[in-house]
């Protein structure tokens, strides 16, 4: 299997229809510790690319390289053809404008309220009147089932759970529409309803807006639910991607122990019936 390099033809420093994001030979050190060893990855156009891999492999950092909030030592990452390792804080400005980002820690404004931190992108952009604002808040914390906990609007951060923060996080990520969203880890201490909620939001919003997403899960049901694209990060390179049918057959050891901690080790193709008799007996033909 590719290491998740386009098939394309189109130079990179053009606009590709299929590939909006493509990244190529990324390293990134942090004093002596070598995070990121020479990535290469294409993020397919208006698709849900996610990113696995396990705790502490620079799944985070790389998915800040993306917009510009980590600088690579070398490589490039071109979106939409535009090469943004280089550009100056004011061309930065601007690129980041098509991105939104929910952070794996919500970050959000301490001393703002929920509404404020939600409408911010807006009300630093555009200036808006306030209703159309708070209009588009109050469907957003509808959709993430935030509207029913008495008084969310005025609450402060401090005063919301940690999966409430988390959906703020993405509120304040989805409200302005970006055409590219990256999540890391969004479902992260969520329990299994809203999980899903989150999952299917992640998709409707993929399929309603043609967004390009780019989400960072540990979940491997999830990843494998909503993702059309899996990715593997593993010792600084992107060691496995493809479809989640093609990754779902690799080799991969440290893959197949994800796939078989998250009870989805068997390869697709077999049976139920025969899989418990005959996946024993493939693994000792390793
Ligand atoms: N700003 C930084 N300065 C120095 N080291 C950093 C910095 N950011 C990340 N690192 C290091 O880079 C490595 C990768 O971190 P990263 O946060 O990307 O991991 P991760 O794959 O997202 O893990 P997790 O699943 O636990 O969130 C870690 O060893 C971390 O200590
Ligand atoms: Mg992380």
């Amino acid at each position: 299997m590719s290491a998740g390099i386009g098939d394309s033809s189109t130079p990179l420093d053009k606009r590709d229809e299929r590939w909006q994001i493509r990244i190529r030979g990324i390293n990134k050190t942090f004093g002596p510790q070598h995070v990121l060893r020479g990535i290469d990855l294409d993020i397919e156009r208006g698709k849900t690319n996610i990113i696995i891999g396990g705790s502490g492999q620079g799944k985070s950092v790389f998915m800040k390289h993306l917009m510009g909030l980590l600088v690579p030592d070398s490589g490039q990452i071109y979106v939409d053809g535009q090469n943004i390792v280089g550009l100056s804080e004011v061309e930065l400005g601007k690129l980041r404008r098509k991105f939104g980002m929910v952070f794996q820690y919500a970050a959000l404004f301490d001393s703002m309220t929920v509404m404020e931190n939600i409408a911010f992108p807006l009300l630093e952009r555009y200036r808006l009147p306030t209703k159309a604002v708070e209009d588009r808040v109050w469907e957003l914390l509808k959709r993430l089932s935030l509207e029913k906990v008495p008084g969310i609007a005025a609450k402060f951060p401090s005063e919301l759970s940690g999966g409430q923060r988390k959906r703020v996080g993405l509120a304040r990520a989805l409200i302005d529409r970006p055409e590219i969203l990256l999540y890391d880890e969004p479902t992260t201490g969520l329990d299994p309803i809203a999980t899903k909620n989150v999952d299917d939001m992640i998709r409707q919003t993929a399929d309603e807006y043609s967004v390009t997403s780019v989400v960072i899960s540990h979940d491997m049901q999830s990843a494998f639910r909503i993702g059309d694209r899996v990715s593997m990060l593993y010792e600084g390179v992107m060691a496995v991607s493809g479809t989640p049918d093609e990754v779902r057959q690799s080799d991969h050891p440290v893959l197949r122990e994800f796939l078989e901690m998250s009870g989805m080790g068997a390869k697709p193709g077999l049976q139920p019936v025969l899989q418990p008799v005959l996946q024993p007996v493939l693994d000792g033909a390793k």
